[in-house]
């Protein structure tokens, strides 16, 4: 006699398909990123960054590479490292990254997201960094892996393998990392006032809770997902750290569900995309605090007259009557952004399931994509 015993199902822990496993991680993969890395009065990081402190304080502009979800976490990145370490930021796609020979390399940090270590786009965009000058700077999932050899100085996510190939628990992992880093530069570069630091690091502390409580939401945002299944065409629209949401939940849609999927800045969209939207084309709105809900509710506004149905995310009732559904999610401060994400991403699973689609392993895509 033989027991059955299935290594992939197994691994799946008793989800149907690694990708919602590891939806369901996130709580405690945040706790890890955060764990021993931000003081006890919540006043300041420790990150292991190498790079000398006199260097970091003459760094004129932080360039960010990266590809796909590691390039929304990049964007994301930006918003906070441009308002709290005082320095220019600019985000490039890895595979269109060229340095300018205007820059500095001496004031340059090039700061490289990749959660495998692997993205050869991201590996080329690195070496030109180096051999302009520039110092090197990697945020990365995978211990060992190439960017950790290649790049002057490594801070980890520590998210735990991710299986599916739809990124999940390591964008927010990212997130959560890239804004303990923009403490550690602020506080470095005396740019953060302790007032936002603090901010910053308490919004960081309460996201595995808040996380958590959309997880526990499952159910109704499934049936949400039943609901719009039929329609294959999604927008999705938000400003500030919004955008850079808006963009990465319209690609997990599209990755898993094959839909048309899109992100724009809300502000955006009556320029040119608003053509393009009709009662079949559902538009999904960050409505997230401090990202200008009230200027994006305009937005909902010109969705809703061409009658288009709009899903808000917003953790305020004030939201709820301009919208058909609202995700409800807890106030998190400047992670809210990252809170909405983990419902559009149980909203994009869901779709997908519907479908039937190979959500681990999507057509015509890799986990890790090691050519050019
Ligand atoms: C592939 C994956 C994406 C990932 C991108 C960048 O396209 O399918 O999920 O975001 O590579 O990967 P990296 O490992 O560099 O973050």
């Amino acid at each position: 006699e033989t027991l059955d015993w299935d290594a992939d199902a197994a691994g799946k822990g008793g989800y149907d398909h690694y990708m919602l496993k590891e939806i369901h991680e996130q709580p405690p993969a945040l706790r890890q990123a955060i764990s021993g890395r931000i003081n006890e009065l919540a006043t300041s990081v420790d990150l292991d960054v190498d790079l000398p402190e006199a260097y970091l304080q003459s760094v004129e502009e932080i360039q960010i590479i990266a590809c796909g979800t590691s390039y929304h976490a990049g964007l994301y990145a930006a918003e906070l490292l441009e308002e709290h370490a005082d320095v220019r930021v600019s985000v490039e796609i890895a595979s269109e990254y060229t340095f300018n020979g205007g820059r500095d390399p001496w004031r340059t940090l090039v700061l490289a997201i990749t959660q495998s270590g692997e993205t050869a786009d991201t590996l080329s965009a690195l070496r030109e960094a180096k051999r302009s000058g520039a110092r090197t700077l990697a945020l990365t999932n995978t211990l060992g892996s190439t960017v950790t050899r290649e790049a002057d100085d490594t801070v980890f996510i520590r998210a735990g393998p991710e299986i599916g190939v739809a990124a999940t628990k390591t964008f927010v992992s990212q997130v959560a990392t890239v804004t303990l880093l923009t403490v550690y530069l602020g506080q470095v570069r005396d740019s953060i006032s302790t007032e936002n630091a603090s901010e910053l690091l308490s919004s960081v502390r309460d996201l595995p809770g808040a996380v958590q409580q959309v997880l526990d939401q499952e159910q109704a945002i499934k049936e949400t997902a039943q609901a719009y299944a039929d329609s294959d065409s999604f927008f999705y629209i938000g400003r500030d750290a919004g955008h850079p949401v808006a963009l990465e939940s319209a690609l997990k849609l599209k990755e898993i569900s094959y839909d048309h999927a899109e992100g724009f800045p809300a502000g955006e969209l009556k320029h040119g995309p608003l053509a393009l939207v009709t009662p079949n084309t559902p538009v999904i709105a960050l409505l997230t605090e401090q990202t200008r809900p009230e200027k994006t509710l305009n937005n909902v506004k010109e969705v809703k007259s061409r009658g288009a149905p709009v899903i808000g995310v917003s953790s305020d009732p004030a939201t709820t009557s301009h919208v058909d559904t609202t995700f409800d999610i807890p106030q998190c401060g400047p992670m809210e952004p990252v809170v909405a994400n983990v419902a559009l991403q149980l909203f994009a699973y869901y779709i997908a399931n519907e479908k039937d689609r190979s959500i681990d392993k999507p057509r015509n895509l890799a986990k890790s994509v090691t050519v050019e």
